[in-house]
């Protein structure tokens, strides 16, 4: 299929779905805006105490997730902001029911502050978007358009960063169960993956543990309060593959949201654990064309693999993710090469097992 057309028909699939109806929790004295229109500066949207000074208010929590999203590089820091009495809503381990007026933030940088994006759950409950520009003395930030800044900076290696239009936010964040994607069960979980390509050392974010312990997470299944919740693979380096597709993947990928209809499930979930190999190994690829790859995995073979081309190209309309960035993460791609070959090592051993069983 052409590639455009389905990413298009994913987008109208967003626009005339809207976002979810969550649970609306009444937040008293919070200022929750409408949807439709996000504050004109990121000083009044609440993430900072003093804003001269970039002091973030008291209350907030600063998160890490431990598969985050590959950005060419740019450094990131998030926080999020719950009405004060309010909880977040596990019982779904997949997708979190956060209360109305929930704020989050991700901040950019390359050799300073570029953007800080935002996102917050309005009283109709409906996500807003929007991302705030900074100015490049980094006294202030404002409001992007809608259709975001092209070129807005050099990235870190020579590259340009595009600070994304409110299609894109939506692309990316509304093609799942839950819109909020790096502050979950998996992400958040106190036992961190040390394979974790671009992970944050400083572990300095909030865990779930401690979100459960301060009443801010509610109705985990018990077997996640017992155990921390983590990938299971058959290997460390099948885990980090999986963990970083999940992460930079998934979003999109996935079969609860916009995009299921393709059958391609690179989440990992606690309903049904890992389909990635499911839906990948031995499958032919939809999309057919000259010089790809005619399956979307080929054991002990990258360079056969769709999935692998397409993390590892930067051609428009060929990689992946779709958009976002413009560097292919090197780091990801080593990775995904080395558990693609590792699959071939274990394909082989069981081939040769099952040989001498027969022989037997
Ligand atoms: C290429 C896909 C992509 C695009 C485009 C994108 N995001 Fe995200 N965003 C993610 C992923 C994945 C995460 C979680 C992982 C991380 O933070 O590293 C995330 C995290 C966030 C967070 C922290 C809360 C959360 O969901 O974990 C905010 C706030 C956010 N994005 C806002 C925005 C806004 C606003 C836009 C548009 C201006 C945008 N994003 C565009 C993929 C994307
Ligand atoms: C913003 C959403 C989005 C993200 C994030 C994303 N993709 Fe995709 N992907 C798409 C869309 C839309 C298509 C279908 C159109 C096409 O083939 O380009 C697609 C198609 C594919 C295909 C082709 C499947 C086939 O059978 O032809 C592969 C493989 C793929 N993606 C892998 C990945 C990988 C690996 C990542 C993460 C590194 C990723 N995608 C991240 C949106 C996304």
């Amino acid at each position: 299929m052409n590639p455009n057309r389905l990413l298009s028909a994913a987008l109208v699939a967003l626009v005339t779905l809207g976002a979810p109806i969550w649970i609306a929790l009444s937040a008293p004295r919070w200022t929750t805006h409408a949807s439709s229109t996000p504050p004109a500066t990121l000083a009044e949207t609440g993430l900072y105490a003093d804003a001269r000074t970039l002091t973030v208010a008291d209350g907030l929590l600063e998160f890490a997730p431990q598969y985050p999203l590959w950005t060419d590089g740019a450094r990131k820091r998030r926080w999020i902001a719950l009405p004060p009495g309010s909880a977040i809503d596990a019982s779904d381990a997949d997708a979190w029911r956060f209360p109305v007026g929930t704020k989050l933030w991700k901040e950019f940088a390359f050799e300073r502050r570029i953007e800080t994006r935002y996102m917050e759950l309005g009283r109709d409950g409906r996500w807003s978007y929007a991302t705030y520009a900074w100015q490049p003395d980094e006294s202030s930030a404002t409001l992007a358009p809608e259709g975001g800044v092209a070129a807005a900076c050099e990235s870190s290696r020579g590259a340009l960063h595009d600070i994304p239009g409110r299609f894109d936010c939506l692309a990316c964040h509304e093609a799942s169960p839950s819109p909020v994607l790096g502050f979950s069960a998996l992400q958040l979980s106190s036992e961190r993956d040390p394979r974790a390509p671009h992970a944050d050392a400083r572990e300095s974010g909030v865990t779930l543990d401690e979100l459960v312990a301060r009443g801010l997470v509610r109705n985990l299944a018990a077997e996640l309060l017992d155990h921390a919740p983590r990938i299971t693979a058959r290997s460390a380096v099948e885990r980090a593959a999986l963990g970083y597709l999940h992460g930079n993947c998934g979003g999109c990928h996935n079969s609860r949201g916009a995009l299921a209809e393709l059958g391609l499930d690179l989440a990992w979930s606690f309903e049904h654990g890992s389909r990635t190999l499911a839906t990948t190994l031995g499958t032919p690829a939809r999309l057919q064309g000259n010089g790809l790859a005619r399956q979307r995995l080929v054991a002990g073979a990258p360079s056969d693999s769709l999935l692998f081309q397409r993390l590892a190209t930067r051609e428009p309309y060929l990689q992946m993710p779709a958009l976002g960035t413009h560097l292919v993460d090197v780091q990801a791609r080593e990775l995904i090469a080395q558990w693609i070959a590792e699959l071939g090592r274990r394909e082989r051993n069981s081939l040769a097992h099952g040989a001498a069983g027969t022989r037997r």
